[in-house]
Order: C-alpha cells, then sequence, then structure tokens
C-alpha cells in the first residue's frame, strides 16, 4: 500500500501522514479505509483467538472487508479504520476501528456517534496507541458532524480504555462521563460493559438551557449538577441521575415552559443502549 493513494483523506485541521498522529515515541500512524486481504484476515484471526470483547469475533475468523462493512452497517451505519506505521517500503498494521454516526440504523436523532471495535495489534499493545486511536476518531466526527455533533459514547470492558477515555489529556475535549452499564453478547458469553458518552459543550449548554432559572426545585439543581460534572469524568451512571431528577423535574412542572427534547434525546439513547436496569418507557429498538 502506498500511503499517498489510500490514507485517508483526514478530517480538517488534521495532517495526513507524519504528524498526523504522533506518539510518545515518535513514530507516526496512518490511517486508512481500506485494508489488505492478509492483514484483515490476520487481524481476525488473532481476535477470535483472544478472550477479549470485541464484537468482530461474533463475524468470525475468514472474510472480507466489504463483508465486514456489510455486517456492521445492517447494525448501523459504519466507516472502519486501518492504522499503520511505516517499515521500510511496507506498512504494518497495527490497529482497526470503527465509527458509527448512529446508535442503531433506527436510532432517530442525529449527533450521536459512536467509536467502537478498537483492536490494538498484540504486538503494538502498550505503547499508548489507543489515546492516538481515539483521537483520530473524535476528529472524524467532529470533522464530520460539525457543530452538529451532540455527544459521542463508547463501551469499554478493559480498564486500559476507562482508563483514557475517563482521562484522555486531549486538547479541545471534554472527558467521556459513566452512563451506566450495558451488556455485550460475545461468543456467546453475555459481559458487562461500562457505557461513556462525551458531550459536545454546545450540547450541554443547550441542555442547561432547560434548566435555567430561578427558585430550581432540587432536582432541577441536582441535574444541573450532573450535567456539570459530566465532563470532569469522574461521575458514575449518570443515566440513572439524569433520569431520575428529570422525571422527578418534571412531574413538579418545570417543563411545562421549557423545552425537554435535548435531555429527552438522551434519555432515548440511555434506553436504546440500552443501559441495564434504565427504563424511560420507550422501547429499545
Ligand atoms: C484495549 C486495547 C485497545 C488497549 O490498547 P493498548 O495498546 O493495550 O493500550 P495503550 O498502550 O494505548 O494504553 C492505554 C492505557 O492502558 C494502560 N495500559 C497499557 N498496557 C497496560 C497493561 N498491560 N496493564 C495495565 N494497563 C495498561 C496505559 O498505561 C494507558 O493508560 P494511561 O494513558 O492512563 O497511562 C488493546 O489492549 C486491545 O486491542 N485489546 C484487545 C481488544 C479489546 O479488548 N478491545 C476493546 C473492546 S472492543
Amino acid at each position: 500500500m502506498s500511503p499517498g493513494e489510500s490514507v485517508l483523506a483526514p478530517p480538517d485541521g488534521v495532517m495526513v501522514g507524519m504528524e498526523e498522529l504522533v506518539v510518545s515515541q515518535s513514530e507516526p500512524l496512518l490511517v486508512s479505509q481500506s485494508v489488505d486481504v492478509d492483514d484483515l484476515r490476520h487481524l481476525l484471526h488473532c481476535l477470535v483467538r483472544e478472550d477479549c470483547a470485541h464484537s468482530w469475533r461474533n463475524f468470525g475468523p475468514e472474510g472480507t472487508l466489504d463483508e465486514l462493512l456489510q455486517w456492521e452497517n445492517e447494525r448501523r451505519p459504519t466507516k472502519l479504520f486501518f492504522f499503520y506505521v511505516r517499515r521500510g517500503d511496507d506498512m504494518e498494521m497495527v490497529a482497526a476501528s470503527a465509527v458509527a454516526d448512529k446508535l442503531t440504523r433506527d436510532f432517530p436523532h442525529d449527533g450521536f456517534c459512536v467509536l467502537g471495535r478498537c483492536y490494538i495489534m498484540p504486538q503494538f499493545r502498550g505503547r499508548g496507541f489507543y489515546r492516538d486511536v481515539l483521537r483520530y476518531r473524535l476528529e472524524y466526527c467532529k470533522a464530520q458532524l460539525g457543530d452538529a455533533l451532540n455527544a459521542v459514547h463508547i463501551g469499554a470492558i478493559d480498564d486500559r480504555i476507562s482508563r483514557v477515555i475517563t482521562n484522555h489529556g486531549l486538547a479541545g475535549w471534554p472527558k467521556f462521563a459513566h452512563l451506566g452499564i450495558e451488556e455485550l453478547t460475545v461468543a456467546g458469553e453475555v459481559r458487562p460493559v461500562g457505557a461513556y458518552m462525551l458531550f459536545s459543550p454546545e450540547f450541554v449548554g443547550r441542555m442547561r438551557t432547560a434548566l435555567a432559572g430561578d427558585d430550581a426545585p432540587p432536582c432541577v439543581v441536582e441535574l444541573r449538577k450532573a450535567l456539570c460534572e459530566s465532563d470532569a469524568g469522574d461521575v458514575r451512571n449518570l443515566g440513572s441521575v439524569v433520569k431520575d431528577s428529570f422525571d422527578e423535574a418534571r412531574a413538579c412542572g418545570w417543563f411545562e415552559k421549557r423545552d425537554p427534547r435535548e435531555i429527552e434525546r438522551v434519555l432515548h439513547f440511555c434506553s436504546s443502549i440500552p443501559l441495564v436496569g434504565f427504563d424511560d418507557g420507550r422501547s429499545t429498538g
């Protein structure tokens, strides 16, 4: 593969090539939406042999990129990204990952992206590449959606991922807040997964508009506080906190003259994941 031919056109403000994703060892990553047949086979074989919660274990060890994309897109609109380092004239695959611009094909609200499927090849682990793969995907979401980006979701079963996303240190990006727990079935086994969400400051601002005003009851104060803390990275079970306070605020008439729709979208997202034990009365679609 020649980088000039297949390197992905980057999001605005992200440079291609050596400067694009520089890690601590100064080893640049290149990114592509295509993958060599042998690289993909090798990746899938590694992945199915490993006791990890990666959903491509459900896809299996054989299959082409087109088949994998079709498998992903039956569930939701997804782009796949493959990351490489240069080795002389060759490229060596470091990682694969995905970005979906919806939670499910049927989820009705735009602006809620999902990052998933990150797999770093075993020989490249422990070198800090996860943060770079995360950053690339966040910038991609921002470049695709601009101001329409409301939030970005990640499910994290591995401590290494939750550690990074709650303390990523990426300039210009809030941290991910813990929404609750979701369950993922991988290779026939159900595993609890931490559900996290990063809210854009603009979206948080719009939610807070619905909470502005004097004489707010304690539930509204609680809701404001929860949203304020959502980018601090140390909040737990934000989904339930928002839901309980929101239900109380609605019951006491707070939203009779205010627009609750942005907060309702978040609750709809939580119920559609679905978070374990979370029921906002909607179907999980
Ligand atoms: C989970 C995964 C993507 C993380 O990538 P990685 O290369 O191992 O991790 P990184 O080197 O980027 O480090 C990420 C964090 O984990 C920590 N870490 C790295 N290796 C570690 C280890 N062996 N033990 C404990 N922590 C470790 C790092 O210190 C870093 O945290 P910090 O930035 O706060 O210091 C990778 O291990 C993987 O692909 N695993 C298999 C597939 C999988 O489980 N994918 C996720 C589910 S979809």
